[in-house]
């Protein structure tokens, strides 16, 4: 084999020069009719927001790769087109595993179905059979801790107990790599804990790569070995995590 094959290899992850391009209406439609006649005037005009802008970044193997930025920098919307949600305007992006994807909260989730249900249909969209789940059942429901709320629709659960069945579905099997957004943050403390303690696992198993964001500078410098600062679409900033985070938290000071 090729050395430069063996070494593109160690990467799970290739983010090639992207951008995102967002068309937003630069009016104010308040609904479908006035979208039709807008359209029909011709008068439907769009902005075109890079929300990235030629962003280049490897994850290598097994490694902890944290995303910090201040809201609205692209992060969520980097890992979407990592997770293959979105598709890039330009650039590429390869990965090289499957993905358990943390990305938003009950994306996957049919409201309408019970907590049940839903494990079985988010399970499909993860890939995984019914008989794996049938197996896997009791495992998630225990790690959810959420036993006597089975046969509740959804609509009826809160933010934090969707998170809690969608982080014990995606994670009841090692992915390749884990992608967590801040979904995590709308559990409670304890529930935080037993995610970082089975994220922490995954991470000393040494295969799992794991790419974390969170505007926790302080959980993001205990877990991440290296981290990628984007702010306002561009990349700031890469290398190792505690020089990254300082950089970040100076910005910040110099702006108070
Ligand atoms: N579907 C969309 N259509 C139009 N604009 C979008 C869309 N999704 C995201 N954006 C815009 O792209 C920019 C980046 O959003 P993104 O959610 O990636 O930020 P973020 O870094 O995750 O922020 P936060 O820290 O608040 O979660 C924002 O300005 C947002 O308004
Ligand atoms: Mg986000």
């Amino acid at each position: 084999m090729a050395e430069s094959s063996t070494c593109e290899q160690e990467y799970a992850i290739e983010v090639n020069h992207v951008t995102m391009v967002f068309n937003m209406a630069s009016a104010k439609l308040n609904n479908l009719k006035e979208y039709f006649i807008a359209l029909a005037h011709h008068e439907l005009f769009f902005k075109e927001f890079k929300a990235l802008k030629d962003v280049s970044f490897k994850v290598p193997k097994g490694s902890v790769v944290g995303l910090v930025g201040t809201n609205g920098s692209g992060k969520s919307t980097m890992l979407k087109i990592i997770a293959g949600v979105l598709e890039a305007t330009e650039g590429e992006c390869i990965v090289r595993g499957n993905i358990a994807p943390l990305i938003e909260l009950g994306a996957g989730f049919d409201k309408e179905l019970t907590a049940r249900e839903n494990i079985y249909l988010n399970g499909a969209l993860l890939g995984y059979t019914k008989q794996f789940i049938d197996e896997h059942l009791d495992e998630i429901v225990d790690f959810a801790e959420l036993e006597n709320f089975m046969d509740m629709p959804l609509k009826n659960y809160s933010s934090g107990m969707v998170a809690r069945i969608a982080f014990a579905i995606a994670t009841v099997t090692e992915p390749d790599i884990l992608i967590v957004d801040e979904t995590l943050s709308v559990g409670d403390v304890f529930f935080q804990e037993k995610c970082m303690k089975r994220i922490r696992s995954f991470i000393d198993s040494g295969k799992v790569t794991v790419l974390f964001v969170s505007h926790n500078i302080k959980q993001v410098e205990d877990l991440c070995d290296t981290a990628v600062w984007i702010e306002k679409g561009v990349k700031r900033m890469e290398g190792p995590v505690s020089e990254v985070c300082e950089a970040y938290r100076n910005q910040f000071n110099k702006k108070k």
